[in-house]
């Protein structure tokens, strides 16, 4: 977390009421210490899905499908979303709450590894959410542009892994030094890619918010 405990708590308690079930995914994917979007991202999403009103959303890394509800309650009706998981544990929790949820008509999930599915995906999206292991960003990012219409929006989240990727390799634990460069070079990547235009706010555990420019 790179945002102040004592602000995120402040802002978490004037924030408007969600529906029940999100409140459910959300306190079990908690007890089951399963990562999902934070409070200020979850805010960030319903404004830009507001705005925006995409009417094909790619998400890459469902896990127990809190944030492909959430963006299913946000944006219209007739949106729809594929979201992509490679892990059976998560797809199986996943697709019990998106029924739940009563979201089976509107949400898709591809059960691979995305590196697969992005590659067999033809269709284009107006808003691509990347979610998935921060390693892997680098690699899935010509694909998200190739698969983003003009004009349409990508956000990648846990950018700033808990504000390390702004320290010296060498200050942070060897074990972790890989994906630190990884993230370090999708970061200037998307920074200084020719059909992005990119902000980096750190909110959450920092997000990307790009938008795909003319050629
Ligand atoms: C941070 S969680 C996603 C949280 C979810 N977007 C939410 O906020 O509700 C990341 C998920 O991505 C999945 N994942 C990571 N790398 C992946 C890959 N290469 N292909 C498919 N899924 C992947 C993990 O199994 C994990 O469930």
């Amino acid at each position: 977390m790179i945002t102040d405990g004592q602000i995120l708590d402040y802002l978490s308690a004037i924030e408007p009421d969600r529906s029940n079930i999100l409140e459910t995914i959300e306190n079990e994917a908690i007890k089951l210490d399963i990562p999902i979007i934070k409070k200020d991202v979850q805010g960030l999403l319903r404004f830009i899905l507001g705005i925006h009103k995409p009417k094909k959303i790619l998400e890459i890394g469902t896990a127990v499908g809190f944030s492909s509800v959430l963006m299913s309650e946000y944006a219209s009706k007739e949106t729809s979303i594929i979201t992509i998981e490679r892990s059976p544990y998560m797809i199986n929790l996943a697709k019990q709450n998106i029924e739940k949820a009563n979201k089976t008509n509107q949400i898709q999930i591809i059960e691979k590894d995305a590196q697969d599915a992005l590659k067999g995906l033809k269709e284009q999206f107006d808003f691509i959410f990347l979610d998935a292991a921060k390693g892997q960003y680098i690699t899935f990012l010509p694909y998200c542009v190739k698969l983003l219409k003009t004009g349409g929006v990508l956000i990648s989240d846990n950018v700033l892994q808990d504000g390390n990727v702004a320290k010296s390799r060498y200050s942070v634990a060897r074990r972790y030094r890989t994906i630190h460069t990884r993230m370090r070079e999708y970061l200037w990547e998307i920074n200084h890619h020719q059909l992005l235009e990119t902000t980096i706010l750190p909110i959450g555990d920092g997000i990307t918010m790009s938008y795909k420019k003319e050629k």
